[in-house]
């Protein structure tokens, strides 16, 4: 398959957010794009939209002024839907509901050529079930991009039961061929990213629950600690709790009251209150006038150890080694399991039990867990969690020692898991849940997330980083400290932990 020729016109219907966008993005690549929308002040807003940031470019000095004017006479504004006969491709991004996109797709058919591509934006409506009320189904595809549209590279390509294949490749290259990064999905709820992404924030929603740590600690943890772009509060308030709830409660409804999809009592009730976030002046944070943004939490400064004995191998947090040496702490090694005996304390990286059980099973009371960190030898901030049986000396001396190798320390109540450690793997337990199901492949997951929220990392790159065995283990001691459905353990997850097979080789 082969992109689409540049002589090939572009239709875009519905000329708000994401549809000026896309047909901002269609028009660079030189196609010419008729912007359409049953509101006339929509359309001349979208173009004016469309003209402000292509000058914005020119600004920048990447576009010059001949391609400035270039590209915007390309988007042509059409009052009439009958302007649209001659386009090959067709992109709906009007209103989410299903019965509208129906009608509006009925129409265009009749119009339009038997060969035309008819796609649509949707972000969480079936392209099966859209597709089922078409005289051509085959030609109907999601062409999910993200807002805003010119900036955000990913697009999903949603394949319904009926879609042609070649039909989905045609929009694959030309996704390509306009600059962006596509992956192919099914239409499945939430496609990739809406539903793969569900656990930064429920997570996170779920340790606030349990009050472990102030909503700017945990984003704090989750940026500096992992490198995310942004916390899951800020993000959420960011996107609108209204908006963010009824993405989760749809997920959950589509996939049957999926356990792991449960939604938030907490976000329930920003909603119910109107605080929606930045745009109602109020969500996790207060954005009036003259409200201070709340800082994270730190541990006070307190006094270090001169040496530390390392007992065995820490894995993935072994970096932080190298830190307590250049800070002038003296790290004898010794065999043994993977902990650090600092003072009169044992510190290990979490594995998914809270510190107070392993405290007890493990038969050492001065337990204090650590979080997950991206880079442990460059993290600014780490998490920690201490048993209920831990002397406050022997934690004092934990903090200390971590503070003097220039890290500062959030700490969290005894949640299992902790923050990162918990997130990361529940990501990497949903994207496999996601492979294991068809909805992509391993590699198209793991690029979805990164190119379409920004993810450090993709989670399955990451967990097998971590080593999957590992982060099976983290989501078996979840789930049975939980006892809840919700932290099933992926098959895919269990079968590359026993079988050794790569989790990101999967298709
Ligand atoms: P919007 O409200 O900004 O724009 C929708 C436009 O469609 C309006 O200008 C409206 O006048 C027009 N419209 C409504 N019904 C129409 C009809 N029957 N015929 C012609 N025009 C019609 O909405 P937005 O945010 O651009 O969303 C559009 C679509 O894109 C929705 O399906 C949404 O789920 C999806 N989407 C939205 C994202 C977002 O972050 N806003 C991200 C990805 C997808």
């Amino acid at each position: 398959m082969a992109a689409l020729d540049l002589s090939i016109k572009i239709a875009v219907i519905g000329a708000g957010a994401m549809g000026s966008g896309i047909a901002h993005v269609a028009a660079r690549a030189g196609h010419t794009v008729y912007l359409y929308d049953m509101n006339a002040e929509a359309v001349a807003r979208g173009k004016a939209g469309i003209e402000k940031d292509l000058r914005f470019l020119v600004g920048k000095g990447k576009l010059t002024e001949a391609d400035f004017a270039a590209t915007l006479a390309r988007v042509v504004p059409s009052s009439r839907i009958e302007d649209l006969a001659d386009a090959g491709l067709l992109i709906e991004a009007i209103v989410e509901n299903l019965e509208i996109k129906q009608k509006l797709f009925r129409q265009l058919e009749e119009l339009v050529a038997e060969s035309a591509i008819l796609a649509t934006n949707t972000s969480s409506l079936s392209i099966t079930a859209m597709g089922a009320t078409f005289a051509r189904p085959a030609q109907l595809a999601g062409l999910h991009f993200f807002n805003p549209a010119p900036r955000m590279a990913l697009v999903e390509i949603v394949s319904g039961l009926a879609t042609d294949p070649a039909i989905a490749a045609t929009l694959y290259d030309t996704a390509r061929a306009w600059g962006k990064v596509p992956v192919h999905a099914t239409s499945t709820p939430g496609f990739i990213v809406n539903r793969v992404a569900r656990p930064y924030y429920a997570e996170a929603l779920r340790v606030l629950a349990e009050r472990a740590a102030t909503p700017a600690t945990l984003d704090a943890i989750l940026r500096e600690a992992c490198n995310f772009p942004m916390g899951p509060f800020e993000l959420m308030d960011l996107i609108g709790h209204d908006v963010n709830y009824a993405v989760t409660r749809s997920v959950f409804d589509a996939y049957f009251g999926d356990k792991r999809f449960t939604p938030s009592l907490i976000q329930q009730e920003l909603t119910l209150a109107g605080r929606l976030g930045r745009k109602s002046g109020q969500g996790f944070y207060d954005y009036r006038e003259g409200a201070a943004k709340p800082q994270p939490v730190v541990e006070p400064a307190v006094g270090r150890v001169e040496s530390v004995t390392v007992r065995g191998d820490l894995g993935i947090a072994t970096p932080l080694l190298a830190r307590l040496e250049a800070a002038g702490v003296r790290v004898t090694r010794t065999e043994g399991k993977g902990d650090v005996l600092i003072g009169g304390a044992r510190v290990a990286l979490s594995d998914g039990r809270t510190a107070t059980r392993r405290a007890a099973e493990e038969g050492t009371p001065n337990l204090v867990l650590l979080d997950l960190a991206r880079d442990y030898a460059a993290t600014p901030r780490l998490a920690l969690s201490r048993a209920d049986q831990c002397g406050d000396g022997a934690w004092h001396e934990v903090v200390g020692t971590l503070q003097a190798a220039g890290i500062a320390i959030s700490r969290l109540d005894d949640v299992a898991g902790l923050l990162a450690l918990r997130t990361v793997c529940m990501l990497a337990n949903e994207a496999a849940d996601g492979v294991v199901q068809g909805i992509g492949t391993a590699h198209d997951i793991d690029t979805a997330m990164r190119y379409g929220t920004n993810y450090p990392e993709g989670p399955l790159g990451w967990a097998e980083r971590l080593g999957v065995g590992f982060v099976a283990r983290v989501l078996a001691n979840l789930r049975e400290h939980y006892g809840e459905e919700r932290y099933r353990v992926s098959p895919l997850i269990q079968r590359c932990a026993v079988g050794g097979r790569s989790l990101t080789g999967f298709s």
